[in-house]
């Protein structure tokens, strides 16, 4: 326990936490997690068995916040049978909602919360619970324009793969999107403190890093970007595997394509979102690019990594978005063949300029349309993973496969979902797998040999 604990019993207090929404959030939990525990807490993965129960939250899409509402009716009733519990709504909803939410105190959501942190106001966690275990709801919601935890070492539970958020906030204002208010203004941590936190991790026997952003490829510190920190931290181990999200394609630098292509562990794997195929949407989304640009850009990134794996995000149903913008949003996915893409209907956000536009798009033609592309998305990612049925790839062993306690499941460089017997790997082991049947959402391969290393060319290797 820590020498200034704010616990006053023996037994160490448990906290739970439930995380929603994006990668950032996963991140910004083990943050959260690695403060309470300096604090003297302990983490527990059993609701029953918390004291504290957070539930760190997104703001993105209704349905995210839909949800929420829902839990938090559950963790009511938590607390009716335990009065003593501790509840925490913490992350974008807790920002974007504050208003409302201390609007509320009297009933409804205000009665359940004891707490309601936004994403910058992590540090003060430890003071606020301690507060609420006086009686004292806590409110933190202050946006910063230099936080970045830059100091907090996160507390990870996979041995394997690690987050690291590199960079906070977004100042791309998409005009459908609410992250630029809950998250606030686009800062980053120091190049030194990420490459030392890739060190610690390699000395920990990490595997994989994914660097994290809302906008990666906006990273500065000072006059080093994106590219020069993805170097980096590439270079630090060569048996750890680099990822990175999310990039905007208007930051996607030509020195940050070379960067890829140069380093054998930073993965041949780019997720650039589109949101749309038609110019006239991207526009009135302010995507800043157009499709013959956003064109151009995949068209340099292929030529360069020429076995690069893409992955996208669209949005159906934008604003006064019709027939034929929908059908062009097909065209480009059809040209592009991603080999992933996440599809959302879109969602009115309140504060965000696309609030404003008339939300004319009947739900209906939203499933129509929202169906139309991940059909047409399933039937492109199946024939890509049919194409690697036959050749080998090489894949890191992650965990357990979801369906079959004899076979692990573990991902190529591209990020394809490959499941294998057991044999004798384990977890953190590169092994060699052919390819024996795949569906559109995984691979099925059989084993030869495992390495330690990222198998690097012959001609480097040499
Ligand atoms: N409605 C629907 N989808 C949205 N996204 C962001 N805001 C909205 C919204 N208001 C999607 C975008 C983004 C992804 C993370 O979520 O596609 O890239
Ligand atoms: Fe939202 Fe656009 Fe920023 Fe992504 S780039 S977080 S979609 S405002």
């Amino acid at each position: 326990m820590a020498e200034h604990s704010n616990i006053p019993r023996m037994r160490k207090k448990r906290v739970y936490i439930e995380t929603y929404g994006c990668q950032m959030n996963a991140a910004d939990s083990e943050v959260v997690l690695s403060l309470l525990a300096q604090d003297g807490y302990e983490v527990t993965n059993t609701l029953v068995d918390a004291d504290v129960v957070l539930a760190n939250t997104c703001s993105v899409r209704e349905n995210a916040e839909q949800r929420i509402y829902g839990r938090l009716g559950e963790f009511k009733r938590l607390k009716n049978s335990r009065p003593d519990v501790l509840i925490g709504l913490i992350g974008c909803m807790a920002e974007r909602l504050r208003t409302k939410l201390t609007a509320e105190k009297a009933k409804g959501v205000g009665q359940i919360v004891d707490m309601i942190v936004g994403p910058d106001e992590y540090r003060r966690m430890p003071e606020l619970v301690h507060r609420a275990w006086h009686g004292e709801k806590g409110i933190a919601v202050q946006l910063s324009r230099v936080e970045t935890y830059d100091d907090i070492v996160p507390l990870r539970t996979s041995g394997i793969s690690a987050w690291i958020s590199v960079m906070r906030g977004c100042d791309k204002f998409c005009s459908f999107c609410v992250v630029p208010f809950t998250r606030g203004r686009e800062r980053s941590r120091t190049l030194a403190s990420v490459v030392r936190e890739v060190e610690i991790l390699s000395s920990r026997g990490f595997k994989e890093v994914t660097l994290l952003g809302q906008n990666v490829n906006s990273y500065r510190d000072e006059n080093r970007d994106f590219a020069d920190l993805l170097r980096s931290v590439a270079e630090v181990d060569s048996s750890i595997r680099i990822r990175f999200t999310t990039s905007h394609p208007q930051d996607m630098s030509d020195k940050l394509i070379e960067t890829i292509a140069d380093h054998t562990n930073i993965c041949k794997f780019i997720h650039l979102p589109v949101q749309s195929g038609s110019d006239r949407i991207l526009e009135l989304m302010n995507r800043t690019y157009d499709r013959a640009r956003y064109l151009g850009l995949l068209y340099r990134i292929r030529t360069r990594i020429p076995d690069v794996s893409l992955s996208t995000d669209i949005i159906t149903g934008f604003p006064s978005e019709t027939e034929d913008d929908h059908q062009k949003t097909m065209e480009l996915m059809e040209h592009v063949r991603y080999d992933g893409a996440f599809t959302f209907k879109y969602s009115p956000r309140e504060n965000t300029p696309a609030f404003k536009m008339l939300d004319d798009v009947p739900d209906a033609i939203k499933t129509l349309r929202i169906n139309e592309i991940i059909d047409q998305q399933q039937k492109i990612s199946l024939q890509k993973n049919q194409e690697m049925v036959n050749h080998t790839y090489e894949v890191l062993v992650e965990s357990e496969s979801k369906k079959s306690p004899v076979e692990w499941q573990g991902r190529t460089d591209g990020n394809k979902m490959v499941v294998f017997p057991k044999g004798n790997f384990k977890a953190g082991d590169y092994i060699t797998v052919k390819i024996l049947r795949a569906n559109s959402a995984t691979l099925f391969g059989s084993t030869e040999k495992s390495h330690s290393q990222i198998e690097l060319p012959i001609e480097e290797a040499a």
